[in-house]
């Protein structure tokens, strides 16, 4: 056999000792389970670790005798299937390159790997077909240069921690595979190898898909840019939103305390105070007095909620709430105007104007109606208020009311329709018995209308005739059992016909015949209110 020299290295030491036979006819599977270490082969490698402690079975512990032996047989098959012109003297490289059936088997052999020879200084596993995850046990031969798994299956996790271990690895190609896109943390173990190892990886983008990057990214951050713009504007605007939300010290500094000074109304169940916010903007502010159950308290900041989001011009702008323990309340911008009951009795408002305050009424009713079908609203001629510009305004709502049915706002229109007419106060409860405005009303319609309109008015032919079919109109509204009770939808049709034609000289002309048109009523036009 072949003679060591001292001063080489020679991987197959121990197994040219012990003389083998180098032609194996089996596989090498085969071999690995037939052949036994021979006798001597623990003190050659005793001999062998004397002579390069560095080699790797040196630190082994005497059980693994048999694995060593194995691993040198493997590396004996492997040295001359890859080519290596002198396996006796050396092992330079692991070439396996396109030997698709083989290489699985090889990479199978941790023993192999562990005792990794040290001459071995290029590892050559490209085309072979290798599948699942990167085949770990290459690093075992830490000392090599080379190593090619390009054009395999290779797929997983790259373990770039490892390649650490290869510290004199100077070409790598780990292109043509379809590794888990790795999310680069070590950007060094990219500066050691340039991108031609990663073609096609799966690792780092190619020059196409970089550029595809780059153009999203041009793309990208202008639009991240924006939805961050918008993201902010919703921000403040929930902030602004949640400015709505009055604290109770806020409401007591805006009220003096909720001073008598203050106080506007106050009855059993609500009191009103007049208040400056810190804005300097005065406001209304409306307290209920009922105690709340927690579960009330939410509805009511539910229906406090929709409140702000009304907008109409015959509705008073609600500014917020406040929904505590303690305190709940509605804020309401303050209306520097009179209400329509003063005005009624104190100003004998001319026709004209009586109808426009019917029509804006009636319009912000409808809004409520056709938008907001759940708010409940006051309808007293007390808490209408006319506006400096003369809009007349819904300002008190009914929170927590659950008996405040479309019947029964039908009813509340139709009695103001009619004290705006007769001046008269009459009672706004549905089912209660003193109902005798309704009842003086009914009595003189049709023949003595004039007994029934305001006396204070000037009574021309033409009014009259026009307040008598307001008359009728709400006489239709209150009689509640009546079936033929005109719904709101039929109501706010005929009522944005008129306004949109008439206002500002608004003429009540031909209401009722108008609602009859179109709800096949022929009773309300020959008195048929009873
Ligand atoms: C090495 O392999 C070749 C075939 O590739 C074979 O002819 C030769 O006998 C083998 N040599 C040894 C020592 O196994
Ligand atoms: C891969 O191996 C196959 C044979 O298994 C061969 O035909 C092909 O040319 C090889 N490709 C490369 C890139 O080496
Ligand atoms: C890398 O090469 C140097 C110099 O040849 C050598 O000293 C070192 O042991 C090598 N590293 C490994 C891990 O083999
Ligand atoms: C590769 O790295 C992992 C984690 O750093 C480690 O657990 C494993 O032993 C290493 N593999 C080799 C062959 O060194
Ligand atoms: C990558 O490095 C190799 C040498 O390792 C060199 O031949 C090749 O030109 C380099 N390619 C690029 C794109 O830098
Ligand atoms: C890796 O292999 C691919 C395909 O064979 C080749 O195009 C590329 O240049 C190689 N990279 C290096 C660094 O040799």
């Amino acid at each position: 056999m072949a003679s060591i020299s001292a001063n080489s290295l020679h991987f197959l030491t121990a197994l040219l000792y012990i003389s083998i036979p180098v032609i194996f006819t089996a596989t090498v599977v085969d071999d690995l389970n037939n052949l036994q270490p021979p006798p001597d082969f623990k003190s050659t490698i005793t001999n062998n670790c004397r002579r390069n402690p560095s080699l790797r079975y040196c630190n082994s512990t005497p059980s693994d005798l048999h694995q060593i032996f194995k691993s040198t047989i493997v590396a004996s098959h492997l040295c001359n299937i890859s080519g290596n012109p002198n396996c006796v003297e050396s092992f330079p490289k692991i070439d396996l390159h396109a030997q698709p059936k083989i290489a699985p088997l090889y990479l199978s052999f941790t023993f192999f790997w562990k005792y990794c020879p040290l001459t071995i200084l290029s590892i050559d596993l490209s085309n072979n077909s290798l599948t699942g995850d990167f085949p770990t046990d290459v690093f075992y031969c830490s000392q090599i240069q080379a190593l090619d798994l390009s054009h395999n299956d290779l797929s997983g996790d790259l373990p770039i921690q490892n390649f650490s271990l290869l510290e004199n690895l100077t070409f790598l190609n780990l292109s043509y595979n379809d590794f888990t896109e790795c999310r680069i943390s070590d950007t060094h173990f990219f500066e050691r190898f340039n991108s031609s190892s990663f073609i096609r990886s799966g690792l780092v983008p190619n020059h196409k898909e970089f550029r595809i990057k780059a153009v999203l990214l041009l793309v990208g951050l202008p639009v991240l840019v924006l939805v961050m713009v918008v993201f902010w504007g919703w921000l403040c605007f929930l902030q602004i939103r949640n400015e709505r939300k009055f604290r109770p010290s806020m409401l007591k500094v805006a009220t003096d305390g909720f001073s008598a000074r203050n106080l506007m109304m106050k009855n059993g169940r609500a009191s009103a105070y007049r208040g400056v916010l810190r804005d300097g903007s005065e406001v209304r502010v409306e307290i209920y007095l009922d105690a709340m159950s927690r579960e009330n308290r939410r509805r009511f900041v539910e229906q406090c909620k929709i409140l702000v989001q009304l907008q109409h011009k015959n509705i008073v702008p609600v500014l917020g709430w406040c929904g505590g323990r303690r305190l709940r309340a509605v804020v309401t911008e303050w209306i520097d105007g009179e209400n329509i009951e003063t005005l009624l009795s104190s100003c004998n408002p001319p026709w004209k104007q009586r109808v426009q305050v019917i029509l804006g009424i009636a319009a912000g009713i409808c809004y409520l109606h056709q938008e907001w079908p759940q708010v409940g609203y006051n309808l007293k001629t007390r808490n209408i208020m006319l506006s400096a510009d003369g809009e007349p305004l819904i300002t008190r709502f009914k929170l927590l009311d659950d008996h405040h049915s479309s019947t029964k706002k039908t009813y509340e229109f139709g009695m103001f329709m009619l004290e705006i007419v007769t001046n008269r106060r009459g009672s706004k409860e549905l089912d209660q018995k003193s109902v005798d405005i309704v009842e003086w009303v009914k009595s003189n319609y049709p023949d003595n209308v004039e007994n029934v309109i305001d006396k204070r008015m000037k009574k021309t032919v033409e009014i009259v005739s026009e307040a008598a079919e307001v008359l009728e109109f709400g006489l239709t509204c209150i009689d509640a059992s009546n079936s033929h009770q005109p719904s709101w939808d039929r109501i706010c049709d005929l009522l944005s016909d008129i306004s949109s034609t008439a206002i500002p000289s608004a003429s009540p002309d031909h209401w009722t015949s108008r609602v009859q048109r179109g709800g096949g009523r022929k009773h309300v036009h020959h008195r048929g209110v009873q």
